[in-house]
């Protein structure tokens, strides 16, 4: 496999083409941005931090019948993954308040959502991300309702292995954010799982121990993200 030139190149993540029209290499960089990149900083470590956890997480999804676009890791920082024609759009499930749902609705954090909540986003920096739904999404011709439907169901299974997966490490999965694309017809979560685009809780005390620690300027960011992915058993030091 050969990488070639860089198609995109996002606040953290950069994708380069591959010698194979299907695949995919992904770069995580140090860069770590919030606010809609008003807040910009390079964290040290991160990029090879976030690509050993993405690997991680979605290799547990994999084997629990979640398709992803995960293919290898390539390198600290690098890793393969299937070329998706992505849906502009991304799904949030809350299992307790947090965040934007708090300032949105003035509920305080930290309340329990039984059942939880399934919000989405349109992509768009320019807007700031606004909050969507169904409707719009079939009005504006955003994405087929049939693969929004698909992608929903995949968040919620997601969720279910992945609060126990967090639970038996002693975190709770506060809320995450997933996005989708299409792959020969099928939808197949892309992007990345990593503590930057979820909340983790320490179970006993609430210690925050994702990118809210950047945001909140709390300090201890990679230190935090290390403890989550040492508690799962990732090996940061494996070659
Ligand atoms: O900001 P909000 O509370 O809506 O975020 C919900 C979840 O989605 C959080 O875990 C946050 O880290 C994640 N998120 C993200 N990328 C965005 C917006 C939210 O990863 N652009």
């Amino acid at each position: 496999m050969e990488k070639r030139e860089e198609l995109y190149s996002g606040k953290a993540k950069s994708v380069y083409s591959t010698d194979n029209p299907d695949l995919m290499v992904m770069l995580f960089r140090d860069d770590t941005s919030a606010f809609d990149g008003k807040k910009v900083e390079q964290l040290n470590r991160k990029g090879m931090v976030n690509n050993k956890f993405n690997a991680f997480v979605m290799q547990k999804l994999a084997a629990a019948g979640i398709p992803t676009h995960f293919e290898a890791l390539l390198s600290d920082t690098e890793s393969l993954v299937k070329r998706l024609d992505m849906m502009p759009i991304e799904c949030v499930v809350r299992n307790l308040s947090a965040g934007s749902i708090c300032r949105r609705l003035g509920v305080e954090e930290g309340l329990e959502l039984n059942p939880p909540t399934f919000e989405m986003f349109l992509k768009n920096d320019a807007l700031g991300d606004p909050m969507i739904n169904e409707s719009h999404i079939v009005s504006f011709g955003w994405a087929d309702i049939k693969y929004i439907e698909k992608a929903k169901d995949l968040t919620f299974r997601a969720n279910a292995i992945l609060k126990k997966m967090f639970a038996d490490a002693g975190i709770l999965l506060v809320d995450y954010k997933l996005e989708f694309g299409l792959y020969k017809g099928e939808v197949v979560l892309g992007d990345e799982f990593s503590p930057d685009g979820c909340r983790l809780w320490d179970k006993e005390t609430r210690a925050k121990m994702d990118k809210d620690r950047f945001r909140q300027g709390l300090g201890g960011v990679i230190e935090a993200y290390e403890e989550v992915g040492r508690r799962l058993g990732i090996d940061f030091d494996a070659p």
